[in-house]
């Protein structure tokens, strides 16, 4: 390799994570510990009751079935699939973000991030895209893009967990480059054709088994994929910020940059902090054309 921008990242990235995990230079693919992804499983699917409200029971099918039913009339949902919390459903949105922190703690690169960039969300992901959802201010997860595109930190560290569903036939496809690869391209305003992309792109082979966290940098290109026969899934998405930095300059935007917060003040939800979730469902806030994060919350200390 002599692009020395991705020489750089690859050898961040080895600084982070140990080799066996590595699936890629730029991606590795580690599994939770078994208890703790069933915690995750469970709160999620508490919040998704929550969610649908009043008499549905926290049952694995009850709930996938009745989400799928209840598609177009939920008002909490964004066109990406971002289950918004709300004042009804604080508290279970807390339990799951408080089981997906302490989870990611009990690993061995959780100290090498400083912070990450908050809320992080469950997010659905339907049979089948609706043409409309497509229409993005910036990008549709289901185009290749870099989550940079959306002002996040140029040095992150993006963090998927398949948690319920098809996490198989309703994934994420992974890109990596080659040397003609362009550390500027990763700010929105020099957003290359994806012409150029695919040029500099070549698909990887690799679907992640169910409980296993994937964590790619920012250079990884990917997209939201579905097979013919996918079904509805259910994921959490978080971009941390490791305390190794690179050498080329750090581009993250304003807004992206307040959402930023320790990630171990996390683990803590419940005991030292919480997120008042304060909009009623059919409130939403305005993401400035993705430029902030759509959800409405007060972040409380419970320290004295
Ligand atoms: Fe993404």
């Amino acid at each position: 390799m002599k692009n020395t921008d991705l020489e750089n990242r690859v050898s961040r990235f080895k600084k982070i994570f140990n080799k066996e995990d590595l699936v890629h230079p730029l991606i590795a693919s580690i599994k939770l510990k078994s208890h703790l992804f069933e915690d995750i499983k469970n709160s999620s699917l508490a919040y998704l009751s929550s969610v649908l409200g009043e008499g549905t029971k926290n049952n694995f099918d009850q709930v996938i079935s009745n989400f799928q039913q209840a598609e177009s009339g939920l008002k909490n949902v964004t066109p990406t699939g971002m289950v918004l919390p709300k004042i009804n459903t604080s508290l279970e949105y807390n339990l799951l973000l408080r089981s997906y922190y302490k989870a990611l703690r009990e690993e061995y690169f959780f100290e090498k991030f400083s912070f990450c960039h908050t809320p992080a969300h469950l997010r659905v992901k339907w049979p089948t895209v609706k043409y409309a959802d497509l229409n993005r201010p910036r990008h549709a997860p289901e185009e290749m893009h870099f989550d940079s595109w959306s002002g996040y930190s140029s040095h992150g560290v993006t963090l998927l967990l398949g948690v319920l569903g098809d996490v198989e036939n309703n994934r994420v496809n992974f890109y990596s480059p080659n040397d003609h690869f362009q550390e500027k391209w990763l700010i929105k305003e020099h957003k290359p054709q994806e012409k150029e992309l695919l040029r500099c792109y070549s698909q990887i082979d690799f679907i992640p088994p169910e409980g296993y966290l994937v964590l790619l940098d920012t250079a990884v290109l990917h997209q939201t994929y579905r097979e013919q026969k996918a079904d509805i899934r259910f994921s959490i998405d978080n971009i941390f910020i490791p305390k190794l930095g690179l050498d080329s300059v750090e581009n993250i935007e304003y807004g992206r940059r307040l959402e930023l917060t320790d990630p171990n003040l996390l683990c803590n939800l419940g005991s030292e902090c919480l997120y008042f979730c304060d909009q009623n469902e059919g409130q939403i806030k305005d993401s400035r054309g993705g430029s902030i994060d759509p959800t409405s919350f007060k972040f409380i200390s419970l320290k004295g």
